[in-house]
């Protein structure tokens, strides 16, 4: 035997798991093969079954030597199956290769017995099938029309055979035949393997089926415009800040120059925190964004230039155009040299970016008490294009036929609130406004209910992904 023939090696050095030890017969498996093709054309088909089945030193015997007796325990009833396994078919395809004269079989005993060997080996084969795939694999063996063991009996022993056993032959080979046929028919799997296949399928893991598909969320609609809104501003040298939305009164009232009885406070009756009695101080959630105009001004010193986004909180019921909570963005410019051109010029350039080059603006007097003078902000109806009349020849349902919406309300810092930031009122100008950026959503994408922005109907939001 050559040097590198693995039968010679102790079972340790070639394989520790199943899988391998199962890969090593299936090569052996194939070299026999290979071998008793060569063997049926030249002959020596006698010697080759010598070789690999022979009591001295042939294949098997050096398996059971060096592999089975020195295979770890987790490895022993697998090492000891699968060379039961090749010792059958290398008798099935020997004998079956062969005639019954090359077999020395004369007598019809001895047919019968040679019968009776195949009779029990494809008994315990049955035994063995654990699935459905196992007896395909079976059935092609034993029934296969061109190399099936039947088929080999019908050639070789059943056609040649002397007219003398030829009765023998053939009652034992109908015999082996309907044996073979009803067990394949009537097979079931034992208990046992169907517990085994059932566990076998649960850890199977299948790679066709797709994956766990993880979908992929998006912005709200607000979140969306926000950020629209934040970089008009970033690209004319504004940042971000925020504020917290639980204040106290000073920063959402008393800084901003709307001291304790001052009227505007009836628009602004809020939600006040439930406090301890012995609190520093009341708090409320904040109405809107400006008490962060105070925040940033103690912190920084002029030039300031900021944005706020943020929720704010007003005693409002709910219906299309109010909710007890929305959103605002703040805009604070201060500097020494600010303008009311500054001013205009700015939000002119937002409102143009954000809708669009064709819509016009205008402001009208308003009233603030933390701006001097006081403006509304208007932007030509996104309707009706600023005609007051909608496609229909109807007056515009959303300017209500002005022409005009309201946006937001601005202004110019009311001096009086520098003084609660120690900023110089004499040298320092600036402006600020807050414009509600649901409103502005709304109107960007013809949105008729506010209410659409809180329901969190996935309806309404998957149209803005
Ligand atoms: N804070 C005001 C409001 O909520 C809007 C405003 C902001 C007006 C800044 C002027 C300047 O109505």
């Amino acid at each position: 035997m050559a040097q590198n023939d693995p039968t010679t090696r102790p079972l340790s050095e070639l394989a520790t798991t199943e899988v391998q030890l199962a890969f090593l017969f299936h090569e052996l498996r194939s070299k026999f093969q290979k071998e008793l093709a060569t063997a049926k054309a030249q002959g020596g088909l006698e010697e080759l079954v010598e070789r690999w089945t022979g009591s001295q030193d042939s294949v098997t015997s050096r398996i059971t030597a060096n592999w089975v007796r020195s295979a770890p325990p987790a490895l022993q009833t697998v090492a000891k199956r699968d060379l039961a396994n090749l010792i059958t078919e290398i008798f099935l395809r020997s004998t079956t290769q062969q005639s019954l004269g090359q077999l020395r079989v004369t007598t019809p005993q001895q047919v019968a017995g040679q019968f009776e060997k195949l009779a029990k080996l494809f008994d315990s084969e049955v035994m063995e099938c654990v699935d459905e795939v196992d007896l395909g694999l079976l059935r092609t063996d034993w029934l296969g029309r061109t190399s099936g063991v039947l088929t080999l009996i019908t050639d070789n022993w059943l056609k040649p055979a002397p007219r003398e056993l030829k009765p023998a032959v053939g009652m034992e080979f109908n015999r082996l035949k309907s044996q073979v046929e009803s067990a394949l028919e009537n097979w079931q799997p034992s208990k046992e393997s169907i517990r085994e296949s059932a566990a076998a399928i649960k850890d199977r893991v299948d790679l066709s089926l797709p994956g766990v598909i993880r979908p992929i969320g998006s912005h709200h609609l607000i979140r969306t415009v926000m950020q629209e809104i934040e970089d008009i501003f970033f690209s004319i040298g504004f940042s971000v800040v925020e504020g917290p939305e639980i204040e106290t009164p000073y920063y959402n009232f008393e800084a901003l120059n709307i001291p304790e009885h001052h009227p505007v406070r009836d628009d602004m009756d809020t939600f006040y925190l439930d406090v301890a009695d012995d609190a520093p101080g009341k708090l409320l959630l904040r109405t809107h964004t400006s008490p962060v105009q105070i925040r940033t001004m103690e912190k920084r010193q002029p030039p300031v230039r900021v944005i706020v986004p943020g929720k704010v909180y007003r005693r409002d019921n709910p219906d299309a155009t109010h909710s007890f909570m929305f959103h605002q963005i703040e805009g604070l410019a201060v500097d020494t040299d600010i303008t009311f051109c500054d001013f205009t010029g700015t939000i002119e350039y937002f409102v143009k970016q954000f809708f669009g080059e064709s819509v016009k603006t205008r402001f009208r007097p308003s009233y603030f008490p933390f701006t001097e003078p006081s403006v509304e902000f208007d932007v030509s109806c996104i309707f009706c294009g600023g005609s007051g009349t909608g496609a229909s020849g109807a007056t515009c349902g959303k300017c209500k036929g002005s022409g005009w919406i309201e946006l937001f309300g601005a202004g110019m810092v009311d001096p009086a609130v520098y003084g609660f930031v120690n900023y110089d009122p004499k040298r320092v100008s600036g402006f600020a406004f807050g414009m509600g950026m649901d409103r502005l959503a709304m109107l960007k994408y013809g949105i008729d209910d506010l209410q659409v922005f809180f329901q969190n109907d996935v309806r309404f939001l998957r149209q803005f992904p």
